[in-house]
């Protein structure tokens, strides 16, 4: 993950060599975000040039908002990780053509109305969709495929437990976990059972109410999209030889910890899946993977979507809409 090169000019007026786009020059609450104006990107080898129609929010960006993830160094940094648009410049004899509509995943800041993406981190955006829904898509749906289809390899039968189920990546897990055959049981309030049935899922559990260890046993697959306690408490509902898996920052768990209960336990990263976003993109179109946007922000009040994700009950996405306002003259 790299952040956007540092040193942008403060908010002016706009020109036609710059575009909109959202940094933060610290760290902290919402209020930090701020839209500024840069130059707009020229296309890196290898790249395409995107306009970016719409983007989304995930909970690592508020992480990173926060300060939580020192790796990436400190501001300014650029936001934003999903991106839906339209490719204006591409690759010669490359794999996109100008005018293409792109869907894809560039952890360098899409809340921006221009971007240069690697070709290999685009796809065809699901033609089924419009942009708003499908920058709703590239990280969650991602991480919900290559957890339920690449490391747990879920099978018809299997008893998968879901932590937040109700959430950006819980949500899209669950219907491909169905999707599979397998019995899905999924923690959420009460006031999101309803929603959870409608993905699929056949045992809501209220984790405010019960501990999800006495609604949940016998379980072949974990996915803990909570971590911390969550973790260790999850290796309880584990059958012998069970797997947890784990997506938070903290999840809580080691290897070593699961293998002393008989358990297994992996974290969440990187796929031997080729193409993820090409078999979202399939799922979707087939009408087996269904993304629930909850809101969609203006780039302008992206501090108010930010506030929303950073109450922890989005139900489903936040989208980010570039496209509503006057785009910066290409
Ligand atoms: N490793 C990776 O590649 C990767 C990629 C993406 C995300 N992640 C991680 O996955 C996690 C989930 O991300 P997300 O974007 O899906 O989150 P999210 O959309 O912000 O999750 C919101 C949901 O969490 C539920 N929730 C909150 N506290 C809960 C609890 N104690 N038990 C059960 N549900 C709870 C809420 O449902 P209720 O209102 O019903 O409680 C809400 O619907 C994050 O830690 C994120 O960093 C990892």
């Amino acid at each position: 993950m790299n952040p956007q090169p540092a040193g942008h000019p403060a908010e002016s007026a706009p020109g036609p060599d710059l575009m909109r786009a959202v940094v933060i020059e610290r760290f902290g609450d919402p209020q930090v975000l701020r839209t500024v104006r840069l130059p707009r990107p020229a296309r890196a080898p290898g790249h395409a040039l995107v306009r970016v129609r719409a983007a989304s929010v995930n909970f690592g960006e508020t992480k990173i908002r926060k300060g939580l993830v020192p790796e990436l160094g400190p501001p300014p940094l650029g936001l934003g990780s999903d991106l839906s648009g339209t490719v204006v410049e591409a690759e010669p004899g490359g794999r996109f053509r100008a005018g293409d509509d792109v869907y894809g995943i560039h952890f360098i800041g899409t809340y921006a109305e221009y971007v240069s993406v690697p070709e290999a981190a685009l796809a065809a955006k699901p033609g089924s969709v419009d942009h708003v829904t499908a920058a709703a898509l590239p990280v969650a749906a991602q991480t919900a495929l290559v957890a339920v289809a690449d490391y747990a390899d879920l099978r018809a039968g299997q008893r998968i437990l879901i932590h937040a189920a109700a959430g950006g990546v819980g949500h899209l897990a669950a219907q491909l976990a169905r999707h599979r055959g397998a019995h899905v049981l999924g923690t959420a309030r009460t006031a999101h059972h309803p929603f959870l049935r409608e993905l699929g899922v056949h045992e809501p559990i209220d984790y405010t109410r019960v501990d999800f260890r006495s609604a949940a046993t016998d379980i072949d697959v974990v996915l803990d999209l909570v971590g911390g306690e969550y973790g260790r408490r999850s290796l309880d509902c584990l059958r012998p030889g069970g797997l947890l898996l784990g997506a938070a920052l903290d999840p809580g768990v080691t290897e070593e910890d699961a293998a002393r209960r008989g358990r297994r336990y992996r974290w969440v990263g990187g796929t031997r899946l080729a193409r993820p976003l090409d078999l979202v993109r399939e799922l979707v179109d087939a009408g087996h993977l269904r993304v629930h946007v909850e809101r969609t922000y203006p780039l302008s009040d992206l501090p108010a979507a930010h506030a929303h994700a950073d109450s922890g009950r989005v139900t489903g996405k936040l989208v980010i809409a570039i496209d509503d306002e006057p785009p910066t003259p290409p």
